[in-house]
């Protein structure tokens, strides 16, 4: 669980979500919040990708994973950003970065005493999305953000 309990009168009250979704055991909105803002902060500070968001609104980066994990992870979220491979396009992500990526989700996820299960079910999650987010097959990291890239507008 992410740092707080499953609060079932809280975060999840009406939400209809199948008890024991991963969303509740990951510990409601609250923790998906916690973790995020943990994520992202750490992927700020990590030279392998962090220019990737110089040009990025990053409070909108921010609401956005928490309603793509909220959503994703069986929670009463609805995900209303770019999808993926728009959200992504001429960003010239490699291969390299897109697991330095991860292993920044997974440190955070360490960080929160999140357990094994959870994370080899987040993990399935994220994944799949790595056709649609890498463009570059490289091992490199630390590549510039490409001045083609269009950053989201601020929400
Ligand atoms: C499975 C892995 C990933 C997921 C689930 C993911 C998810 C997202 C989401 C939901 C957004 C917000 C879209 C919007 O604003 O409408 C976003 C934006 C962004 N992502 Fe990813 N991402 C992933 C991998 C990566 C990687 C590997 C990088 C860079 C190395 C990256 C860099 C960025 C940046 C810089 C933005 C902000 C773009 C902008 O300013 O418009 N992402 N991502």
């Amino acid at each position: 669980m992410w740092g707080t309990s499953p609060d079932r009168g809280g975060a999840n009250a009406g939400g209809g979500t199948v008890d024991g979704s991963l969303y509740e055991r990951l510990g409601g909105v609250d923790a998906i919040t916690a973790v995020v803002r943990a994520v992202v902060d750490r992927q700020l500070k990590d030279d392998r990708i962090n220019q990737k968001f110089a040009r990025t609104n990053v409070d909108r980066v921010i609401k956005e994973f928490v309603d793509l994990f909220c959503q994703a992870t069986g929670g009463p979220c609805t995900y209303t950003g770019r999808d993926m491979t728009e959200a992504h396009h001429d960003m010239g992500v490699t291969s390299g970065e897109f697991q330095a990526f991860v292993e920044d989700v997974v440190a955070v996820l360490d960080d929160f005493k999140v357990g094994k299960a959870e994370q080899d079910e987040l993990l399935n999650i994220l994944a799949p999305l790595r056709g649609e987010i890498v463009e570059v097959d490289s091992d490199q990291v630390g590549t510039p953000l490409p001045s083609a890239f269009m950053p989201a507008p601020a929400l």
